[in-house]
């Protein structure tokens, strides 16, 4: 471990928390996990053992008094994050937090103030803008390859559901699920969004209907600049993980479509067949976290700026917030209306 690598704490030793683990153990050098935390002991312990982390913890509290320790890692429920933001930047501690921040606006600002009182980094977990294919797509409108951007499409459909347990407390499907193509819509068009309008059905589970969400959802997104843009949600593609895109401007289109574990085509007296795209996102997006991580890691290292910031943390949920609102109210909602 090089002498000046970052010293990381891993809050959070569940789905997400073992896969930073991993990633940052194992892939990127300058950064030492020292020390990880989760309330299920058991988790830490065995988080711990698998990834050769010298200390665990029960207590994440321990781990913002930890004198050596430079960053922290959130991975816990999303209910606990904006309070632990809010102590880990009275610690002093830089800041890495998985998407979303909160489910409500207060707790976001409260958090940001501390952040931004602190004087600390906060890095918000928003992966998918690490990934080659989106990264292509932004630098395309960047470079004007197509013009002027007028049509977004994107496509986002889970190969299932999560337990319903999970769709209880994870805020609905725009909080959870569309958040991230929230995100992908302003990153990729260099826009922000101003109004919504979201329909969405109960089409794959009556429990999660049940539960007071949606899992099939269609969000059309006007934004400031002129372009417009849909989003197209469902927890359920029989065909596993679908992650699309098409944009269309003025001198061209781009289009990105799945990734596959081969490149192998079949073809007999039948058919023409290939293999299903890669399960998920833990397959789909390795390398994006890997990049996110790598990129935190360096800007707290070398204080530069980090790549996606609070408020990119906050718009995605007053999106999410304007497309639950639309859809219980079947109209179109300006952004500005959630911010009153
Ligand atoms: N970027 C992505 O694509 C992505 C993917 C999955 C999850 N996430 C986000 O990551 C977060 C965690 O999701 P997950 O799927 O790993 O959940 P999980 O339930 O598998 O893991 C959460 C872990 O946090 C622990 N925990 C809860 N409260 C704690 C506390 N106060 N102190 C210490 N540990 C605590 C739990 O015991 C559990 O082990 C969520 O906010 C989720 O939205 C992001």
């Amino acid at each position: 471990m090089p002498a000046n690598s970052l010293k990381i704490g891993l809050l959070g030793a569940g789905r997400i928390g073992l896969l930073h683990a991993e990633h940052i153990t194992s892939r990127i050098p300058a950064a030492d996990l020292v020390m990880v935390a989760d309330v299920f002991e058991e988790a830490a312990r065995l988080c711990a053992e698998r990834y050769t982390i010298p200390h665990f913890v029960q207590d994440y509290r321990v781990v913002l008094d930890h004198p050596e320790i430079q960053a922290v890692v959130i991975c816990t429920s999303t209910d606990t994050h904006a309070r632990i933001i809010e102590e880990a930047a009275q610690a002093g501690k830089h800041i890495f937090c998985e998407k979303p921040i909160a489910l409500d606006l207060a707790s976001i600002d409260r958090a940001l103030n501390a952040v931004e009182r602190a004087g600390v980094k906060l890095q918000v977990g928003f992966n998918r803008r690490f990934d080659a294919n989106y990264r292509r797509v932004r630098q395309a409108v960047e470079r004007g390859e197509i013009g002027r951007p007028h049509l977004l499409h994107l496509v986002s459909y889970d190969p299932a559901p999560p337990p319903i347990e999970y769709i209880r407390v994870s805020g609905g499907i725009f909080l959870d699920m569309a958040i991230h193509d929230f995100d992908m819509a302003r990153f990729l068009i260099g826009s922000e969004v101003d109004e919504i309008f979201a329909r969405g059905g109960v089409m794959v589970d009556r429990a999660i209907g049940a539960a007071g969400d949606v899992d099939t959802a269609v969000i059309l997104l006007q934004f400031t600049n002129g372009v417009i843009g849909t989003i197209s949600n469902s927890r359920q593609a029989a065909y596993g993980y679908d992650q699309q895109l098409e944009l269309l401007g003025s001198t061209g289109a781009i289009s990105i479509g799945n990734n596959y574990p081969n490149t192998a085509v079949i073809s007999d007296g039948y058919s023409v067949r290939r293999d299903l795209p890669l399960r998920f996102f833990v397959e789909r997006y390795t390398e994006s976290f890997v990049s996110e991580m790598a990129a935190f890691v360096d800007a707290v290292l070398h204080d530069r700026p980090v790549p996606v910031n609070g408020l990119d943390g906050r718009i995605p949920v007053v999106m999410a917030l304007a497309a639950g609102k639309s859809l219980a109210e079947h109209r179109p909602i300006r952004l500005s209306e959630i911010e009153h």
